[in-house]
């Protein structure tokens, strides 16, 4: 603890205040930004509409190479939850220059590409709305909000603009990027919004609920974690939210789906929902309380990545690391703001959107030439790749007969020889299938993670062979 204070204090000295004022703006609205001497990290809020406040943190990489033919990409990363945050959870526990010992992470995505971590939506991590009902209810309000942020970052800086911007999201963030995506383009093709949208990568990503919701029970059987009883149980409850979808009952589908998990973690004796080779850290959900059970639901997403923290004892949870040595670095999160103080009810807010399928969104994005990437860990329960496959074959797209025929090129990575991976592509669509990987791939398997991300931001800095 001692050394990691030493280390964040040479790491944050002289901060400069920048108090920027904006051009033309709806509301009238001021925001602030803060930059670090080196002026290599820049974070700041923007009140998206009056009185919510998002909040983002740019990291400019120091491995940047100028090629004529590759411009330096940016990669926006959201996260999912909803309700987790980018700039906690995707900054210190996946990919960013830091790991939440305050350590450099070798792994990190800054080596192909600038940073962009954003509390989304409003009410995530720092963001924050000083009345409730001003947070979302569903994935395009979030995107237009989103929308608003990018605006106030990009518009003010060519030199930001001359990156294309990428948005690599994961879990529920793949509803958010393909909304965003498509808001952005209106947004780019209306002249409000001067940025470069390179493309839009969907990891381990909750497009189709209902294909998730029916991959569960099958994966589980074959690889003998629920047995027949358990398998038709799920199929059942499976069922009764399809039933739920296609009658428009999108809460109740809600509560189907952490009454499914349940049972799910009932038949199995816990699996864990990232990785379902390991066991749930948390006990089976024996609850019937449905706003507890969706609690602990929310909970075991943002438990996950501290349970896997290298050195336990060593270094400090993400609740402490955010709400104290990195809130103070920040300076401009007000006193009473509390890292993911209001990230239930983000969750509880978005209830009506959370079960909805974003299949038309992609087909939108791939029909706008947009390069659509899809990735998925090999391990993952909740958005298993069986019930990613199966959203992708409901793609009206033109190319997609072609791109189910073709032929998967494996990956290796790191010279430790053994099939990492496999990837192909059609026009523009990409699909990546990482080996030994869960839920949160980048932590799973950063060598290959690395290499992909370089690929699909066609980052000048070559791969690791
Ligand atoms: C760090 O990553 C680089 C390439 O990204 C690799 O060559 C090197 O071996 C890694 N070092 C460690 C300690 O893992
Ligand atoms: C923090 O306090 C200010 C007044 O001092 C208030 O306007 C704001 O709504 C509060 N924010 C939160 C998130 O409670
Ligand atoms: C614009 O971005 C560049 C780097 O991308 C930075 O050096 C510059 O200070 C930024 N300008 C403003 C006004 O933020
Ligand atoms: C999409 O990706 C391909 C290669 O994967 C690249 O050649 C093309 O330029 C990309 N398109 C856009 C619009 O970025």
């Amino acid at each position: 603890m001692f050394l990691a204070l030493e280390k964040m204090e040479k790491w944050c000295f002289l901060l400069v205040l920048l108090v920027l004022m904006f051009g033309p703006w709806v509301n009238g609205g001021m925001a602030m930004a803060y930059r670090s001497q080196d002026g290599t990290e820049e974070w700041g809020y923007v009140e998206v509409r009056p009185k919510a406040h998002m909040f983002w943190w740019l990291y400019r990489s120091p491995y940047r190479v100028e090629s004529p033919s590759k411009p330096w990409p940016i990669i926006l990363w959201l996260q999912g939850g909803p309700g987790a945050s980018g700039v906690g959870i995707g900054n210190f526990q996946e990919i960013g220059p830091l790991g939440t010992d305050l350590k450099p992470r070798n792994s990190t995505w800054l080596r192909k590409a600038d940073l962009l971590f954003v509390d989304n939506p409003v009410g995530t991590g720092y963001s924050f709305v000083e009345d409730t009902k001003l947070l979302v209810k569903t994935d395009v309000e979030a995107a237009v909000d989103l929308t608003t942020l990018l605006k106030e970052i990009f518009n003010r800086n060519e030199s930001l603009q001359q990156s294309p911007l990428y948005i690599v999201a994961e879990s529920y963030g793949g509803k958010f990027a393909v909304t965003l995506g498509l808001a952005a383009l209106e947004a780019i093709e209306a002249g409000n919004l001067k940025l470069k949208l390179g493309g839009v990568a969907l990891g381990d990503s909750w497009i189709s609920p209902e294909d998730f919701v029916f991959s569960w029970g099958p994966l589980l059987k074959d690889v003998s974690r629920i047995d027949n009883q358990g398998l038709q149980k799920s199929n059942s409850l499976a069922g009764k939210i399809r039933q739920q979808l296609i009658d428009g009952q999108y809460v109740d589908a809600t509560s189907s789906w952490s009454e499914l998990e349940g049972v799910i973690s009932r038949s199995s004796n816990s699996v864990d929902f990232y990785n379902f080779l390991l066991d749930s850290n948390m006990d089976p959900i024996s609850l019937t309380s449905v706003e507890l059970r969706e609690q602990i639901a929310k909970r075991r997403y943002l438990r996950y990545l501290d349970s896997l923290r290298l050195s336990p004892g060593g270094d400090v949870d993400i609740d402490t690391l955010m709400n104290g040595i990195i809130k103070d670095k920040l300076k401009i999160i007000p006193k009473n703001v509390s890292w993911g103080g209001q990230s239930d009810l983000v969750f509880t807010t978005l209830s009506g959107d959370f079960m909805k399928p974003r299949i038309k969104e992609v087909d939108e994005l791939l029909a706008k030439g947009v390069n659509v990437t899809i990735y998925n860990g090999q391990l993952d329960l909740i958005c298993a790749t069986m019930g990613t496959e199966a959203w992708v074959e409901k793609l009206n797209w033109d190319g997609l007969k072609e791109f189910l025929s073709m032929k998967r090129t494996p990956l290796y990575c790191g010279g430790e020889g053994g099939t990492k991976g496999f990837t192909k592509s059609y026009k523009n669509l990409h699909f990546y299938w990482i080996l030994k990987a869960g839920h949160f791939v980048p932590v799973d398997q950063p060598c290959i993670a690395l290499n992909m991300v370089g690929g699909i931001t066609h980052s000048p800095v070559a791969s690791i062979s």
